[in-house]
């Protein structure tokens, strides 16, 4: 394993450690704002990653969820997201990860998303594949969305502004399913290995998704804007999937921004 993914691989155990320490203790929770929650979890996390990451590679830039990062004085800069799934977290509801990602030279070159509840420790490293503990991963072969299970998230800031439910109701009537697991690495990770089919989300932060977008292109996914066009790590959404659903999703999605629903959204009482 090169040092920068290996030294990835062991600060996400010791965050992982962090949060378990933590977890089901009922800790106190405060608002960012309105339902955006953090708590103590996500800044002892935070607090560990940044020092452990700042000894190993002082040169590097980090950009940190809950602002502990700073700029760096060469072309590298991590994501880090000490804790993606905080309201899950928060509640006791055992679906949450640390994740890190090295970008060099606006690239990105290796991820991790650990999920500690699971002991299951996803990574990837730009042309050598993507695996799950030291299993090698791959996206699944479900080739129509007639077949597929999805999933998406809801962000907690600007619930009110919020269109996904219009994505969220058509998707759910032409799919398997849909999951929403309240935890974007989480998701990113599962279509990745195949336990999911396609992901989607709207207004996503580079940190919660810089790891799985490498995981997910080195087990052989696609990814896009929800229009179709190049998906930009600051972009305002995102459509990651097997690569074999990716068009029939997007024709589908073009379908809705239009304004033109398969299925009406039923009245109450219908
Ligand atoms: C959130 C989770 C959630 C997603 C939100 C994210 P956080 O991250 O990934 O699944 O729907 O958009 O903000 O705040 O728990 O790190
Ligand atoms: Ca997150
Ligand atoms: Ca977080």
């Amino acid at each position: 394993m090169p040092p920068h993914l290996e030294t990835a691989v062991e600060i996400a155990r010791e965050a992982g450690a962090v949060l378990m320490a933590r977890f089901d203790r009922r800790i106190a929770i405060e608002s960012k704002g309105e339902y955006d929650l953090v708590t103590e979890a996500d800044r002892a996390s935070e607090r560990l990653i940044v020092e452990r990451l700042s000894v190993q590679f002082p040169s590097h830039g980090i950009v940190a969820e809950e602002g502990g990062g700073h700029e760096g004085m060469s072309g590298f800069r991590w994501y880090v997201d000490p804790l993606d799934g905080t309201t899950n977290f928060a509640h006791g509801f055992p679906c949450f990860n640390v994740t890190m990602a090295l970008e060099s030279a606006g690239e990105l070159i290796a991820g991790v998303i650990f999920d500690p509840v699971r002991d299951e420790m996803f990574t990837a490293e730009r042309g050598a594949g993507a695996f799950l503990n030291t299993k090698r991963i791959h996206v699944s072969e479900v080739a129509k969305l007639a077949d597929s299970l999805v999933a998406t998230g809801f962000p907690s800031r600007k619930r009110h502004l919020h269109v996904n439910i219009h994505f969220y109701h058509q998707l759910a009537m032409v799919t398997h399913g849909i999951r929403r697991c309240g935890s974007a690495a989480i998701d990113l990770a599962y279509v990745a290995c195949g336990r999911l089919d396609a992901f989607w989300e709207i207004g996503l932060n580079p940190w919660d998704m810089a790891a799985g977008l490498l995981l997910l292109a080195e087990a052989g996914g696609r990814y896009s804007d929800m229009h179709g066009q190049p998906h930009q790590l600051r972009g305002p959404d995102l459509l990651v999937d097997n690569g074999l659903i990716h068009d029939e999703i997007l024709g589908m999605f073009g379908e809705i921004f239009r304004g033109q629903y398969r299925v009406p959204i039923p009245a109450i009482g219908d």
